[in-house]
């Protein structure tokens, strides 16, 4: 067997006590409902510049007898500290701003197709690490998904969940969990967190805002702290500003170029890329501008990425929905190969594309959609009886369960949906999804005033 750590070994037994979890998600919906950016018709209504903003007095969760109340002002400014705190690794190098960097939209900041963790930074992981943004109206893993914009009688299937497999129900679950994997920031318990987290310049702030005994009791402290990162991670400003020039476009602020014009095009046409059957682009029927993906768990078949040192074992593969990390649906064959649709805003500022990062231009990740069928000869490696070997990282057994909506309708030799060129048209739309503070970031130019 290989070193390989999942960050599956995530552990299941941190469980928010529920009616704490209820008031947080009550909470969390009222701030992203009040942020529901405007919709092009609205855009002219002014903003009062001393409203006081939506959170303000928000209670997250009932303080016992005798504790401070903590603000959704303070868990944010806490959560943002915690974030960024390598002290808080058993490296003492590495913090969840590693893989997920403020300056690469919480994505990763290197090409490396998986980042490497654990105490001597050298444990790779499996996945590619995705960006943290946009995920604010992410729901909870289903396997039955119906759409309430009108007709709620399509099943769209799996939908949903944290992680590339959905397996993490919740943010609340899933914002401790890296703090203890082996494969990230490899704390040996909640305790050794907790140790750390006492001796943190910021440890008075966890104080006020948690009580001045919170030190005393571990398992309080690592709660607090995932609190604390769960509600930075639902910070409209760092998470979701919805500034692209795509966002400007619909509110009718900017114009598009002709290439960006003919990418969205394209983007969207059911017969040529047919991308925004997944990757949602249109503002949504109450109004709320679109996420680029519509969360579903979907089978494209991405060649193996045979740098991943998991997969020098030819005998492994990550299956995404059915396994072998996830652990619930090992006996669900209908579900290899499934992972989630992620979203499209701010992908041309990543350098790794799908969950085994296996491609390294965007440019590269658009045309394979367009050859997959029609050219997998570019795509796949060939066995040793010279044939190409499609769908090399998908054992044939599940190979019905892939997508086969257009761009992916055709046979080889045919000619692929989008041309070269188009292929470039729809990249010149896509770098249109990328928000403003990170074309500030790319180009290094001084950060903008708040408006
Ligand atoms: C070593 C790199 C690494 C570090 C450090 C790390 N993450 Fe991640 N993160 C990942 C990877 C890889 C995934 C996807 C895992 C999967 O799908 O199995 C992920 C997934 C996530 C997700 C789910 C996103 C989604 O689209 O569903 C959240 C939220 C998240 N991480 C938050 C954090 C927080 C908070 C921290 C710090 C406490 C952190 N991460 C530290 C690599 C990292
Ligand atoms: C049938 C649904 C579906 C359609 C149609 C679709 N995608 Fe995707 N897209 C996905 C899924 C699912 C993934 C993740 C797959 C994986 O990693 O195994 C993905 C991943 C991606 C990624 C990688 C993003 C990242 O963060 O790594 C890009 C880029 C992308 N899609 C662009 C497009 C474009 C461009 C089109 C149209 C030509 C398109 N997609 C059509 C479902 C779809």
């Amino acid at each position: 067997m290989l070193p390989v750590s999942f960050p599956s070994s995530y552990p299941s037994s941190f469980r928010p006590a529920a009616a704490t979890c209820m008031l947080v998600l009550a909470a969390l919906v009222a701030i992203s409902a009040a942020h529901r950016p405007a919709a092009a018709t609205d855009v002219a209504v002014p903003v009062e510049k001393t409203a006081p903003p939506a959170h303000a007095g928000a209670a997250y969760a009932p303080a016992a007898q005798g504790k401070p109340q903590a603000s959704a002002a303070q868990l944010t400014e806490l959560g943002r500290l915690i974030f960024s705190d390598a002290s808080l690794s058993a490296s003492g190098r590495m913090s969840c701003a590693s893989c997920h960097d403020p300056r690469h939209a919480y994505g990763p900041p290197n090409a490396l197709s998986v980042q490497t963790g654990g105490p001597d930074l050298r444990t790779p992981g499996l996945r590619a690490s995705p960006s943290l943004r946009y995920l604010q109206t992410l729901s909870a893993f289903t396997e039955h998904h119906h759409d309430n914009d009108g007709d709620d009688s399509i099943d769209a299937g799996p939908t949903g969940g944290r992680m590339w497999d959905g397996r993490a129900g919740s943010a609340h679950e899933q914002a401790g969990m890296p703090l203890l994997s082996p494969a990230e920031m490899a704390n040996e318990s909640k305790g050794a967190v907790a140790r750390k987290l006492a001796r943190a310049a910021y440890a008075d702030k966890l104080r006020a805002a948690f009580g001045n005994d919170l030190f005393a009791d571990p398992a309080s402290t690592f709660r607090a702290a995932s609190m604390a990162l769960e509600v930075f991670q639902q910070s409209p400003a760092d998470f979701y500003p919805f500034d692209s020039k795509y966002d400007a476009y619909l509110r009718g602020q900017q114009k598009l170029s002709a290439a960006e014009t003919r990418g969205l095009r394209l983007f969207n046409d059911p017969g040529k890329g047919n991308c925004a059957s997944c990757h949602i682009s249109a503002v949504t029927a109450d109004g709320a501008f679109p996420l680029f993906t519509d969360f579903g768990l979907i089978a494209i078949g991405v060649p193996r990425n045979r740098r991943l040192p998991a997969n020098a074992d030819p005998a492994f593969h990550d299956l995404g929905l059915c396994g072998p990390i996830r652990t619930d649906f090992r006996d669900r064959p209908e579900y290899c190969g499934l992972f989630r649709t992620p979203s499209l805003r701010n992908v041309a500022v990543r350098q790794s594309f799908f969950h085994n990062g296996v491609f390294h231009s965007l440019e590269e990740a658009v045309r394979f959609y367009a050859e997959r069928d029609t050219h997998p000869g570019r795509w796949y490696p060939r066995g040793r009886d010279g044939r190409v070997k499609k769908f090399d990282d998908l054992p044939p057994a599940y190979h019905d369960n892939l997508n086969a909506d257009p761009p992916f309708d055709r046979l080889p030799g045919d000619r692929p949906a989008l041309t070269n060129s188009e292929v470039r048209d729809v990249v010149a739309f896509l770098r249109t999804l990328t928000d403003a503070d990170q074309l500030r970031a790319a180009t290094g130019a001084a950060p903008r005033p708040p408006r």
